[in-house]
């Protein structure tokens, strides 16, 4: 009996320790809706969108939640005017924040099309200096996945560093570079759009600590996955999930100051800055301009839309 109790006291103290973290937030299906809230604002980053607030999302089935499934979605039946609003879709955000922490998305399915800009991301106060982390970001169905770090003055990341993916640039400042900041290109190419999704799509996973973040992609059809992080278990162990695609230690990089607590965002624009600049979106092989390609052809947008199984959270 004691041997035992010393045993299980001994297992506590091991499991309190190191890269082992608890479950504190689960959410699927209709606790999306509760736990994120729909925000109607206008896109700063100048898309040919219009975010459209919870009631008319519902309406339009633009959001729609049932079981073990969260659709986030935009419009593709309305052909719009050019003078008039861009295409409905939907932003949300978390209602509470986050700092250190492990977060795991289970996703079915992302929005893919020319002219689409999807995001999941987390982004603190009085940006660029709360800092923000892009997760799963691209445009006009190009893959891989960049993972992204914006942050104020004073971060950047070596050019050498235990990472699957491809630096990208290595200064996180928004302030220098056009705000491309520190970028990743996920090593994978499973990890974004129509790939992504005809594979499943599968599981983004991001560990924040003072020392360092860290991002892993494993494809729904990837072998190897940790189990932990497959199943949303109740605790996961970080430890075991082996090197991540994307690595930004706290080297030149102080995290702790350049990122204050975080909500998270998830949304999907159309054109704008990044999707709709003439030369990126010629070159990924899409018709007309961005902007007419998105006002006339509703149809192409049919699976322009978000589908998670799950969000969990553990600190
Ligand atoms: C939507 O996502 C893009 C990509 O991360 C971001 O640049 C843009 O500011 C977002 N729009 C809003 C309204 O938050
Ligand atoms: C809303 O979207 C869901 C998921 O795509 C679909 O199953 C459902 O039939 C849609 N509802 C309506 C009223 O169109
Ligand atoms: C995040 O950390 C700061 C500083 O320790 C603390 O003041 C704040 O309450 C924390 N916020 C959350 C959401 O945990």
């Amino acid at each position: 009996m004691f041997t035992f109790k010393v045993f299980a006291l001994f297992n506590i103290l091991v499991f309190v320790r190191g890269a082992t973290y608890s479950q504190t937030d689960s959410h699927t299906g209709t606790g999306f809706l509760k736990s994120f809230t729909v925000e109607s604002e206008a896109d700063p980053t100048h898309g040919r969108v219009n975010y459209v607030n919870a009631a008319t999302a519902a309406s339009l089935n633009l959001t729609y939640a049932s079981g073990d499934t969260f659709i986030l979605r935009a419009d593709s039946t309305t052909v719009l005017s050019a003078s008039g609003p861009g295409r409905n879709s939907v932003r949300i955000q978390s209602n509470k924040q986050f700092n250190n922490s492990v977060m795991i998305f289970n996703i079915r399915h992302m929005p893919e099309g020319c002219g689409t800009w999807p995001a999941v991301w987390t982004v603190g106060p009085d940006w660029p200096n709360g800092g923000e982390i892009d997760i799963l970001e691209g445009v006009n169905n190009q893959g891989p996945n960049q993972v992204t770090l914006h942050t104020g003055s004073g971060c950047t990341m070596p050019s050498s560093r235990s990472e699957l993916g491809t630096p990208a640039q290595n200064n996180c400042d928004a302030n220098v570079n056009s705000n491309s900041g520190c970028g990743v290109k996920v090593s994978d190419a499973r990890s974004y759009g129509p790939t992504f999704n005809s594979d499943g799509g599968g599981w983004y996973a991001v560990e924040r600590t003072s020392d360092f973040i860290k991002v892993w992609f494993w494809s729904r059809q990837a072998t190897g996955i940790p189990t932990d992080a497959m199943n949303g278990a109740t605790s996961v162990d970080t430890d075991n999930w082996g090197t991540p695609q994307a690595y930004f230690p706290s080297t030149s990089c102080p995290i702790s100051s350049m990122f204050a607590p975080q909500n998270i965002v998830i949304n999907l624009t159309f054109c704008g800055d990044w999707a709709g600049a003439s030369s990126i979106y010629a070159a990924s092989g899409c018709p007309s301009t961005c902007v007419d390609y998105v006002n006339n052809n509703p149809s192409a947008f049919t699976n322009a839309y978000f589908d998670f199984a799950w969000l969990k959270i553990y600190q």
